[in-house]
């Protein structure tokens, strides 16, 4: 026997009863036989891991399948009353700690032109920027629903052009689906999308890409007329074809309304407890923007304070010379 392949059919009985072993015995195993790969030492219990080895791993890639989050899915979550939670990412490393977090939906918002590169509005993003941050996200996600805001300027004027844009994000991205702001206004661009095979997430309430004409921020459909609106909207974007909608800062009788009338999922933010999930720009409820304080935003976490306090100790240690120690160099 000179190879491992031989080698490892040399007791198919004791393989058999190892392959019943535990992980950690798996995991040790799996460092023996790397060990024995370098002293190319074979020995038939040693075989036995290589085995077991190829085995545990097929069974572990069984079990790591994990089950995409799809519009289907959300769908289901609503129908059972789960609440769905979606939360903003624009880069790789914090994609995938959201999504190994077990998030349902990662949106790569035009926010990104407010957090990300320091502007006060999401006018100034463009397709290429949202098509960079979303390629990056969509490079680690596994399992989550990766939504990508279509920029300002990008679909309001024709529907052709919106088609364009969103054909761009599938197409260049790989994500899975696309977000507007508006209602009627942009049905024939949602229309036009939504024809080419591609989901659609509505946005309605305050919508930070109109902020200009309303001038202001603040909670928006409290009077009648507005609210009568807004439903009317909400009915007409799900009647096109959306897979969903994202509520911003309106009353929460109203988003409770709306949740209740559609059969597709609802999104809240600023929108009360009673929609059917909740939606948070990450770098706000982390706590890195610190500007930035609406009554609906709930900080997890104070980060500005915690990377301040690392960077400054860091400046110090290089300073006094306390990093690099001995251990930490070559
Ligand atoms: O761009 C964004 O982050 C958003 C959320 C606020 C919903 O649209």
């Amino acid at each position: 026997m000179d190879n491992a392949e031989d080698l490892c059919k040399y007791d198919t009985t004791k393989i058999f009863l190892l392959s019943q072993c535990d992980k950690t015995t798996v995991i040790r195993l799996w460092g023996l036989k790397q060990k024995v790969l370098t002293m190319r030492l074979y020995h038939p219990l040693q075989i036995c891991s290589f085995a077991i080895w190829n085995q545990y791993s097929q069974v572990m890639s069984i079990h790591k399948t994990v089950r995409r989050v799809t519009t289907h899915v959300l769908n289901e979550m609503k129908l059972k009353g789960e609440k769905i939670a979606m939360l903003t990412a624009y880069d790789y490393s914090i994609a995938r700690i959201l999504d190994e977090a077990e998030i349902d939906v990662i949106l790569v918002g035009d926010s990104a032109s407010n957090v990300m590169a320091g502007y006060d509005t999401t006018l100034p993003i463009t397709l290429d920027n949202m098509i960079y941050h979303a390629a990056s996200v969509v490079r680690a996600v596994r399992r989550a629903l990766v939504v990508v805001d279509l920029p300002f300027g990008t679909y309001q004027g024709n529907s052709k052009e919106a088609l364009v844009s969103a054909i761009r994000i599938m197409k260049e991205t790989g994500a899975h689906a696309v977000k507007l702001e508006g209602g009627h206004q942009i049905a024939e661009s949602i229309e036009r999308i939504l024809s080419a095979g591609i989901p659609v997430m509505g946005h309605l309430g305050l919508t930070p890409q109109s902020i200009h004409k309303f001038g202001t921020y603040v909670v928006r459909a409290r009077e009648e007329e507005e609210a009568r609106k807004l439903l009317e909207d909400a009915r007409l974007l799900e009647k096109t074809g959306c897979f969903a909608i994202v509520l911003e800062k309106i009353p929460a009788r109203l988003a409770e309304e709306v949740t209740t009338t559609l059969k597709i999922p609802v999104i809240g933010i600023g929108a009360g407890g009673k929609t059917d999930g909740q939606v948070l720009v990450l770098h706000d409820m982390l706590g890195i923007t610190q500007e930035f304080s609406p009554r609906f935003l709930r900080r997890y976490h104070n980060l500005y304070a915690e990377i301040k306090g690392a960077v400054q100790s860091y400046i110090s240690d290089v300073r006094n010379q306390e990093f690099p120690n001995e251990k930490e160099q070559y």
